[in-house]
């Protein structure tokens, strides 16, 4: 199998999200885009004109004044990818959508309703909420523990994944002249019960042009990354270092291996944040005027989220990084551990914690456009990466990277000229699933 060229993706942020506090500052930014259907429209065609993988719209449905610029005001994900999905042809549309506090056959429905509208371009971000607060949106006194947030999680992808087999790809022959309109024959319940759903079936939508829309997952703890390696075919995630990202596709291959999956369907992906410049030295200076307008106050009341919004402000910033029992184990657990963990190791203060967080943000690819070409490249060819979300504010830096950085790797056959396909699928090289209806008749002898 010749190697697949280097997958992109494009996080579409608008006014700023975790961190960035003065992103919406900039003049190239309207201060409406995270409720502007048109900027996104825009940069999504900017995306596709760079020949990225796919777009993607982050979620969560639980703020507080605190919460990033984008997360206060910001437009529902599937509703916004449908109107994006109009406007272009061939970019997939990833939108997250939490199993805590939906029905699978809601999810199902809405995801695949996406698919048969972009001709096939649906992806599905799968998670479990982070911000326990949400709870209280959804009628529940609290969020779930871990093992039921993520049990939940592969039950529902199961019964979403059930009922997009529910009708074969056949089974609407609508031929006028016969009077046929559809095949019963075709048509399949589901009839699943579960220990956390019951669903009937079928799904009142035929079979859609990918026939599934691709699952792409982002938790982190133990329990995020197993079912990963189950049912996720791109993995989102973070990585600081290459040996970081290394070690973590390693591991999601061979867990993916380890149940029975072809480790060529898993993909992993980290959000990387580059700045790019004429010279190495001026992009330097840039990221530190980036992080320049990081507001130590905002950082101090965001380092609640994590710790589902724990107040930080009500402590001493000199003293040691309080005990503060087991806040966050139902939220960001994974995040809230490894934050303790960074303050107990170090002995550090409040403020220390806030600092480090605030500069550990520094990130490996900045530089001129050659330097963030081959440090990009070289993760790539050293196994740390199958492709890279870029995280999208200002237009004109998200130039910079597609006609700066993006014809340096093209020239190299790092990255696609064409796309290959219209399909999501068909880009990411992922398989087509076969409907299990169909492999079930055809798997039978004639007599
Ligand atoms: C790259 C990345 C993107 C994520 N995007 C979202 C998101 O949009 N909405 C959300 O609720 N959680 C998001 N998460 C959080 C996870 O899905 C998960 O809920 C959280 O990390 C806590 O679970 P964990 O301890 O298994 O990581 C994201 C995580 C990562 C690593």
């Amino acid at each position: 199998m010749s190697r697949r060229t280097l997958k992109l993706g494009a996080v579409l942020l608008g006014v700023g999200g975790p961190g960035q506090h003065g992103t919406w500052l900039d003049p190239g930014i309207p201060a409406d885009a995270s409720v502007d259907i048109r900027w996104y429209i825009a940069r999504a065609r900017q995306a596709e004109a760079a020949k990225f993988d796919l777009v993607f719209i982050v979620d969560s449905q639980f703020i507080t004044e605190n919460s990033p610029n984008h997360y206060l005001s910001r437009l529902e994900p599937l509703t916004l990818l449908s109107a994006v999905a109009v406007h272009t042809s061939n970019i997939g549309l990833v939108g997250t959508i939490t199993t805590s506090y939906n029905e699978p056959f809601n999810v199902a429905r809405r995801l695949s309703s996406l698919d048969h509208i972009s001709s096939g371009r649906a992806g599905w971000n799968v998670v479990t909420s982070g911000d326990a607060g949400t709870a209280g949106n959804y009628s529940r006194d609290e969020h779930y523990d871990y093992a039921t947030r993520y049990g939940r999680a592969l039950e529902h992808i199961r019964v979403a994944q059930g009922l997009w087999d529910s009708y074969e790809s056949d089974a609407f022959p609508r031929d006028k002249e016969s009077g046929v309109f559809f095949d019963a024959t075709k048509q399949h319940r589901l009839d699943h019960k579960g220990e956390y759903f019951s669903v009937v079936g079928p799904l009142n939508l035929e079979r859609s042009p990918q026939g599934q829309p691709v699952i792409f997952q982002a938790g982190d703890s133990e329990e995020g990354r197993d079912l990963g390696a189950t049912v996720g075919e791109v993995i989102f995630t973070h990585a600081a270092t290459l040996a970081q990202a290394r070690a973590f596709r390693t591991e999601m291959r061979e867990r993916a291996a380890a149940k029975g999956r072809d480790p060529e369907t898993v993909l992993t992906l980290p959000g990387i944040h580059v700045v790019i410049a004429g010279t190495d030295d001026a992009a330097r200076a840039k990221e530190d005027a980036l992080l320049g307008t990081k507001s130590f106050d905002r950082a101090l009341k965001e380092l609640g989220r994590p710790f589902g919004w724990h107040d930080f402000t009500q402590h001493d910033l000199d003293a040691p990084f309080p005990d503060i029992g087991d806040a966050g184990q139902r939220s960001f657990r994974t995040q809230a551990n490894a934050i303790k963990k960074l303050a107990r190791d170090n002995d550090f203060t409040l403020r220390q914690v806030v600092e480090h967080l605030t500069g550990s943000a520094r990130s490996p690819f900045v530089g001129s456009p050659e330097t963030v070409a081959d440090t990009i490249q070289y993760w790539f060819d050293e196994g740390g990466f199958d492709g890279i979300n870029i995280t999208v504010n200002a237009p004109a830096e998200f130039a910079l990277f597609t006609d700066r950085v993006l014809p340096i790797l093209r020239e190299r056959g790092v990255v696609r000229s064409e796309y290959e396909s219209t399909t999501l699928r068909g880009n990411l090289g992922l398989p087509v699933p076969e409907n299990r209806h169909t492999a079930a008749r055809l798997s039978v002898p004639a007599s």
